[in-house]
């Protein structure tokens, strides 16, 4: 009632202008409805919440912190907390030296990018980012305004040489955006080869990067590659989460990044949310003090590799011939794409398959400039089960055959 007789548009700041809701989550919305299949959320299955780990953690945290873990507390993260998570960075997969100056605790790694968005953007500044991008750090970025420049991508991601020519025409490029383990939308990697040539290109260049990673504990097959800030800890900010490897609403993520960029790290969050949630972090501290993370970390791989195998040879079956797919070695998500149906939009498939109860997230969003998104879909295996799986994937195929 208040809203309708009140003109809120005009008082708005001119930055909501770049800014929409999710396309994901405005998605989300119908997968609550009975018989709802979604390949379309970035979720892990609740099944794979362990739930009686959860259950004694939180009788062990009451039982050591005791009353003043309810107490307001430190912005830069819990210090056990820390000592846990030196050890935790060194895992092939990140290859990290961190030191407790190096760390900053964030709720999420959600929140590590809305903070280095205010950090580094100014209206009408350049940031490159990965064609497509995830959307998320997309609608971290635009409220502060920046000008995308999409960088090439080919199955093993982002081309070096074509990076360094982008950056030598733009150099001054704020930084560049990349999830370079089981990307998301796409399901790529990075190669090693690349991240080293990347690193190189880093080096000559007055250049930063963003190195965004939820995903690389989720590996299904092939040897862990190290962290593109391995390669060079001075100008690479990596962000991490236990939201996939423990469970997201705990909102345990953060950045390890040189001393200065932790430091006015945690002058902006305080203002924006003072400090992460001291319990959950108590939490994620005793979850990975226990030794329960590579036990964990076996059951949902033994759950998702053969979700992933499976919705990949359905795709394969049930889709028309015209349409590719990436095939991830780890992650979340596989994305299927066409470079040949300009006639049909992804929206007129998306609006069938909603009527036929089964969701998935459309490419467009994911580009950072609209005009170069191809037909794509990003579709995620790790929330449904198998016999969802191809229920979705079965559904998807008959209504592809119909428009291409
Ligand atoms: C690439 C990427 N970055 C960041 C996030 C945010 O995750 P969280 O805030 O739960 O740590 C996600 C979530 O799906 C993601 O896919």
């Amino acid at each position: 009632m208040y809203m309708s007789t009140y003109k809120l548009e005009k008082h708005l700041a001119t930055r909501l202008k770049n800014m929409t809701c999710s396309a994901i989550r405005d998605m989300l919305k119908q997968a609550g409805r009975p018989g709802f299949i979604s390949l379309g959320g970035g979720y892990p299955d609740p099944e794979s919440f362990p739930i009686d780990i959860i259950r004694s953690l939180r009788i062990l945290v009451k039982r050591k912190y005791k009353n003043s873990i309810y107490q307001y507390g430190r912005s830069e993260g819990l210090i056990q907390l820390f000592e846990q998570l030196i050890p935790f960075f060194k895992r092939t997969n990140r290859s990290i030296k961190a030191t407790p100056h190096t760390i900053s605790i964030t709720t999420g790694s959600q929140q590590a990018l809305a903070i280095l968005a205010m950090m580094f953007i100014d209206p009408g500044d350049y940031i490159a980012v990965e064609t497509p991008t995830y959307l998320g750090a997309l609608q971290a970025f635009n409220p502060f305004q920046p000008r995308y420049i999409e960088l090439e991508v080919d199955d093993e991601g982002i081309v070096p040489d074509k990076l360094d020519k982008t950056i030598s025409k733009y150099p001054n490029i704020k930084f560049i955006y990349i999830i370079p383990t089981f990307q998301n939308p796409t399901g790529k990697t990075l190669s090693l080869d690349r991240r080293v040539r990347i690193a190189k290109i880093l080096r000559k260049h007055d250049v930063i990067a963003v190195e965004d990673d939820p995903y690389s504990e989720l590996r299904y097959e092939a040897e862990p590659i190290p962290s593109l800030q391995s390669l060079i800890p001075e100008k690479v900010i990596h962000l991490f989460t236990f939201s996939k490897t423990f469970a997201p609403d705990f909102r345990i993520g953060g950045i390890v990044a040189p001393p200065e960029v932790c430091e006015t790290a945690t002058m902006i969050k305080q203002g924006l949310d003072l400090y992460t949630s001291n319990y959950n972090q108590a939490m994620v501290t005793e979850y990975l003090a226990g030794g329960h993370l590579e036990p964990h970390l076996k059951k949902i791989i033994n759950l998702y590799k053969p979700r992933r195998d499976l919705m990949m040879s359905l795709i394969d079956t049930y889709f028309p011939l015209e349409i590719s797919h990436t095939n991830p070695l780890g992650g979340m998500f596989v994305w299927a794409y066409s470079n040949n149906s300009k006639t049909i939009h992804i929206n007129t498939i998306l609006d069938e398959a909603l009527k036929k109860n089964v969701g998935f997230v459309p490419g467009n969003p994911f580009f950072a400039r609209k005009k170069n998104s191809p037909f794509s879909m990003r579709l995620n295996f790790t929330n449904q089960s198998n016999s969802n799986i191809e229920k979705g994937i079965k559904i998807l195929g008959q209504i592809l055959h119909k428009y291409l």
